[in-house]
């Protein structure tokens, strides 16, 4: 079975070819940091733009890597949401093109939903039940995967996601966008304990997160270094703000799994390429015993083959699309109600 995938939600524009839901074939990824950069953050309309010239050929080159052609695939998948609009319409309208010309059936995939598949194929003995911290530019969730296509939706960021907040600091600090690797760096060398910042929604069994304080608080603590005429120490700030968001994170997910009683804990997502997010929610798992998974990160940043193994498992139990699909900004994860 070959799956034939398209991912145009932000800044990259992918395609990937899939076999059996696990295997990549190809793994296309043309990525317009380079040209946001200078404006720091991504310009929607010019991401729009970007994509139309290159949605066609990513997938011409990831049917050349796969060695495969068009007329070999089985069904096409594509990230109808969440994201940028404009973005996500040329992934939308390239996908029902191909399956209304091939006449090859549609599916239409949750990009964090896709996300958390990207553990799929970085661990080819996953398989459901585990419960996964999603954590991206736009969103931090905790997500119960109960089987290929049952999730539940823990709780969720009320206000900024993780990664907006690595970006922001970065950008207030003067390094360039995305900000959530430079802070990764800067912080290897930095004390975290240097500066206190505040956490927020700390009860137990509290599985929203606030991020927009957090964010404040740093930003003022610059601002006011700065209106003292103070140098502050950035691989300090970063530091201290990263080790912040990173106990709020593992603490969350270790209490989101004894409330659920996971047995395996996974991350996916952009921040989730973070080394020290990886390496606490690691110790955290092997302190209490739960299996840890991530996938590798060149899968935990946006691509298209983490888009190509959702789908395929969609296509499994016949979840497809008409060409009535459409970009869906705000879509939300595919949740059952949360039973207490
Ligand atoms: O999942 P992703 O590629 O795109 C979205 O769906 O949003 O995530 C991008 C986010 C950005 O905020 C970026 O700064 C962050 O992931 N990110 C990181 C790291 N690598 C990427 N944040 C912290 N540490 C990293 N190493
Ligand atoms: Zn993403």
């Amino acid at each position: 079975m070959y799956t034939l995938a398209l991912e145009t939600s932000c800044d990259e524009t992918s395609a990937a070819v899939i076999q059996d839901g696990r295997r990549i074939l190809s793994d296309v990824i043309s990525t317009q940091v380079p040209i946001h950069r200078k404006f720091g953050g991504v310009v929607p309309e010019i991401a729009s733009r970007q994509h139309i010239e290159y949605v066609m050929p990513v997938v011409q080159e990831a049917l050349e890597k796969a060695g495969l052609s068009l007329a070999q695939m089985d069904h096409i998948g594509v990230t109808y949401g969440p994201g940028l609009v404009g973005a996500l319409l040329v992934g939308v309208a390239a996908a029902k093109a191909l399956s209304f010309a091939l006449d090859k059936p549609l599916v239409g995939v949750n990009h964090m939903e896709g996300h958390i598949f990207a553990n799929f194929l970085s661990h080819p003995d996953l398989e459901p039940p585990f419960l996964c911290l999603v954590v991206s530019g736009g969103h931090t969730q905790l997500v119960r995967i109960e089987g290929y296509n049952s999730f539940v939706l823990l709780g969720q960021t009320r206000d900024d996601a993780a990664g907006e907040a690595f970006d922001k600091i970065a950008r207030v600090m003067g390094y360039p966008y995305p900000g959530g690797p430079q802070i990764d760096k800067l912080a290897k060398t930095g004390n975290a304990e240097a500066i206190a910042f505040p956490k927020a929604l700390h009860e137990k069994h509290n599985f929203e997160f606030s991020f927009s304080g957090l964010k404040s608080a740093v930003l003022n603590y610059l601002h006011t270094q700065e209106q003292r005429g103070i140098a502050y120490n950035p691989n300090d700030v970063a530091a201290s703000f990263q080790k912040t968001v990173v106990d709020t994170l593992v603490e969350k997910t270790m209490d989101a799994a004894s409330y659920c009683q996971a047995q395996k804990i996974a991350v996916a997502g952009g921040v989730s390429a973070n080394s020290a997010l990886a390496a606490a929610m690691e110790e955290a798992c092997q302190a209490h015993g739960y299996a840890f998974y991530r996938p590798e990160p060149i899968l935990c940043t946006d691509n298209a083959a983490m888009i190509g193994c959702r789908a395929y498992y969609m296509a499994q139990d016949g979840l497809f699309a008409d060409l009535t699909l459409n970009a869906k900004p705000g879509l939300a994860i595919s949740s059952a109600p949360l039973r207490h």
